[in-house]
C-alpha cells in the first residue's frame, strides 16, 4: 500500500511538468520564465537593407534562427496599426495583424517554444485595440496573464508551466498598459527595467535607464546595440555602428555581449533577461551560444547564417526633396535609423532632427 502511494506520488509529480526540450532544452523547462535570458531583436520587422533597416532576416527566420524575444514599434498608420520604425512614412513593416499572423504560425509550428513580444505604444493606442487585433491573429489565445499587473522575478511561472498551459506568449506594452482591461498585456515597466537606447559607447554601463517599479526585483533587459553619430546633410544622428557589429554581436570580448552581461551581473548579482540586438546574425550563432552559457544548458547546434539582406554601410547620396513633413512624423521614437537611404528616401533630415524624433 505504502510502495503504492510512493509510486503514485512519485508518477505524479513526475506527469506534473508534461513538456520537454523548452525553448531547445529539457532543463529550461524547470526554470522560471524570470530566469532566463532571451536573443531578442531590435525592430525585428525592419528588414532589409535601407536607413531605417535594423535586422537582415525577417521574423520568422529569426525565430528558426533562435530569437525568442521580438521588440516591434506600433503605429497608427490610416485604419490600422502598423509596425514601423520612428514612422510609417519612412519604414512599414507592415499591419501589426500580418506580422502577428507570422508569430502565430510560427509558434503553432513550434509547441515547445515560449517567445516574448515587446511592443512600443507609439499612439498610445488602448489595450482593447490590441486584443483585437491579437485576436485576428490567433494570438490571443497563446497569451500568458500573470495574477497580478506586476509581477517580481520570483512570481513568473516556469517555461514549462507556460507550455504545458499553452500561454507561451509574454507581451510586453511600454504604455497604456491596463491589467483590468486585457491582463495579457503585461505593462513593461513595472516587470521588466530596460538600459539606456542609443549607446555610442562601448563601455555598456548597465545603469537602469527606463523603470517605473522596483528595479531590483524586476526583469531587465539590455539594449545591446551600438550607434554612431553620422553627418547626413549637415545634420547630425545615430545610427547603428555596423563597422562594430563584429564586436558588439560577439559571445566575449571587450563590447561584446559577454561583456556587457558580465557588467551587468557584476551591478546587479543576476544576468538580463532580454539581450536586444541590431543584425543579431552578424557573427553566426555566437549570441545563442554565449545566451546558452548563460543559461547554463549547452550550446545550440544550429549555424546561423547572414541574411541575404546585408546591411550596406553606405553613405547617402542625392538631395531629393522632402516628401513629408514633420509633424507627420514625430513621435516617441526608439531605435535608430542606419545610413544610406536617407535621402533616397526624401527624408528632410533637417527636418526630422528638428522635431525631436529619437532613433
Ligand atoms: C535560476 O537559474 C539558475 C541557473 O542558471 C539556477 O541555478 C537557479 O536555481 C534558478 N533559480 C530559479 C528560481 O529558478
Ligand atoms: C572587427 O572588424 C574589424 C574591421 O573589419 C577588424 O579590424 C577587427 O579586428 C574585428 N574585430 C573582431 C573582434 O573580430
Amino acid at each position: 500500500m505504502r510502495l503504492v502511494s510512493t509510486l503514485l506520488a512519485a508518477s505524479l509529480a513526475a506527469s506534473a511538468l508534461a513538456a520537454s526540450n523548452c525553448n531547445g532544452n529539457d532543463a529550461l523547462c524547470q526554470r522560471l520564465y524570470s530566469n532566463v535570458t532571451y536573443i531578442g531583436t531590435h525592430n525585428s520587422y525592419a528588414v532589409g537593407t535601407s536607413a531605417a533597416d535594423n535586422q537582415a532576416k525577417d521574423v520568422t527566420a529569426q525565430l528558426n534562427d533562435g530569437v525568442r524575444a521580438l521588440q516591434v514599434q506600433t503605429h497608427t498608420n490610416g485604419d490600422t496599426i502598423n509596425v514601423c520604425h520612428s514612422s510609417c512614412a519612412l519604414k512599414d513593416g507592415g499591419t501589426l495583424q500580418d506580422y502577428l499572423t507570422k508569430v502565430a504560425a510560427w509558434m503553432n509550428k513550434n509547441p515547445n517554444d515560449v517567445v516574448t513580444l515587446v511592443m512600443v505604444n507609439i499612439n498610445n493606442h488602448k489595450p482593447a485595440e490590441f486584443k483585437t487585433i491579437f485576436e485576428a491573429a490567433g494570438l490571443d489565445k497563446l497569451a500568458y496573464a500573470p495574477a497580478q499587473a506586476a509581477s517580481s522575478i520570483d512570481q513568473w511561472p516556469t517555461l514549462g508551466s507556460l507550455i504545458d498551459a499553452g500561454t507561451r506568449l509574454v507581451v510586453f506594452l511600454d504604455n497604456s498598459a491596463d491589467f483590468t482591461a486585457v491582463p495579457w498585456i503585461i505593462d513593461e515597466f513595472t516587470n521588466m527595467w530596460e538600459t539606456k537606447y542609443n549607446a555610442v559607447d562601448q563601455q555598456w554601463a548597465c545603469a537602469v535607464d527606463r523603470s517605473n517599479g522596483q528595479s531590483n526585483s524586476m526583469m531587465y533587459m539590455i539594449n545591446h546595440f551600438l550607434d554612431k553619430s553620422s553627418e547626413i546633410l549637415g545634420q547630425t544622428i545615430l545610427l547603428p555602428d555596423r563597422d562594430k557589429l563584429n564586436v558588439t554581436n560577439a559571445a566575449e570580448g571587450p563590447g561584446s555581449i559577454g561583456f556587457e552581461v558580465s557588467n551587468c551581473n557584476m551591478l546587479y548579482g543576476r544576468n538580463p533577461n532580454i539581450i536586444l540586438l541590431d543584425f543579431y546574425d552578424s557573427n553566426g550563432n555566437a549570441p545563442f551560444v554565449a545566451a546558452a552559457q548563460m543559461n547554463g544548458v549547452p550550446a545550440p547546434t544550429n549555424s546561423v547564417t547572414p541574411g541575404a539582406n546585408v546591411a550596406s554601410d553606405a553613405s547617402p547620396s542625392g538631395t531629393a526633396a522632402p516628401q513629408m513633413s514633420v509633424s507627420s512624423i514625430r513621435g516617441q521614437g526608439v531605435a535608430l535609423i542606419p545610413a544610406g537611404g536617407l535621402a533616397a528616401m526624401g527624408m528632410a533630415v533637417a527636418g526630422l532632427v528638428a522635431g525631436g524624433l529619437m532613433f
